[in-house]
């Protein structure tokens, strides 16, 4: 049968996973969620006491990175592959704010992105993939038949954010939620090792107006496309 590779990036809180779930449930495809691993990778160095307010020893992190196991299983009753680390599921741990609040240091450590890069692109060798991040459509897989880069002013991503993790039970104001928004905005895009930018063929969606439905629309026409085109 005929599969694509199609990568999704942007900035965060742009609702990549909600079209990326919906595309691969769509179409039958696998979804892997790339920030879960940098996540995993973070939730790991904080139990491990590596990074905290005060500190980051990045040496310790890289020395430890054979310790870091992870792996993704499919839970039938939400629908998705869940994030493990060494056995343990983590994936309700490192949707906080506090793991939010640190991932983007972990994620400039060049070391970390090669070894999950090696994996991301293990994971989505046989095609029929939907992958969400930074750096999918860049780096991981810069072949990709298609590439989205989604977009949504700062304010309107963490009212999103906000709302989310209120819904959730957790205790946050929105104006820590914004500045944590921006401030990742702005580390991801000036890092030194692969920076969130536009791939040159990556078709940018700005859905700050877009309703989830049309949104879905839009997207489900760019991807039969983009089969269509490689049949
Ligand atoms: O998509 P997310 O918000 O869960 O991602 C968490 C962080 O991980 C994000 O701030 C940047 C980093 N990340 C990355 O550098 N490269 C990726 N492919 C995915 C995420």
């Amino acid at each position: 049968m005929n599969k694509i590779t199609i990568a999704i990036d942007g900035f965060s809180s742009t609702g990549k996973s909600t079209v990326a779930k919906q595309l691969a449930k769509y179409l039958g495809y696998a979804y892997i969620d790339s920030g879960a691993m940098y996540r995993a990778v973070t939730w790991f160095a904080m139990k491990q006491n590596i990074i905290n307010k005060e500190k980051f020893d990045v040496d310790s992190l890289v020395s430890h990175l054979d310790d870091i196991h992870i792996s993704f299983i499919f839970n039938k009753e939400v629908g998705f592959a869940e994030v493990y680390l060494n056995d343990e599921n983590i994936e309700k741990e490192i949707r906080t704010l506090e793991v939010s609040n640190f991932v983007s240091k972990v994620a400039e450590v060049s070391e970390v992105r090669k070894l999950l890069v090696k994996q991301q692109q293990k994971l989505g060798k046989g095609k029929g993939v939907v992958m969400d991040g930074r750096d999918i459509g860049t780096v991981v897989f810069p072949d990709a038949e298609l590439k989205l880069f989604m977009t949504a002013s700062a304010e309107t991503r963490a009212e999103r954010r906000f709302e989310e993790l209120t819904e959730k039970g957790d205790t946050v104001s929105y104006d820590a939620v914004l500045k944590n928004v921006q401030e990742r905005d702005y580390i991801d895009s000036h890092r030194e090792d692969s920076p969130l930018i536009k791939a040159d063929d990556a078709i940018e969606i700005d859905n700050s107006n877009l309703s989830l439905e049309e949104q879905f629309n839009l997207i489900l026409e760019l991807a039969n496309n983009a089969l269509e085109e490689n049949a």
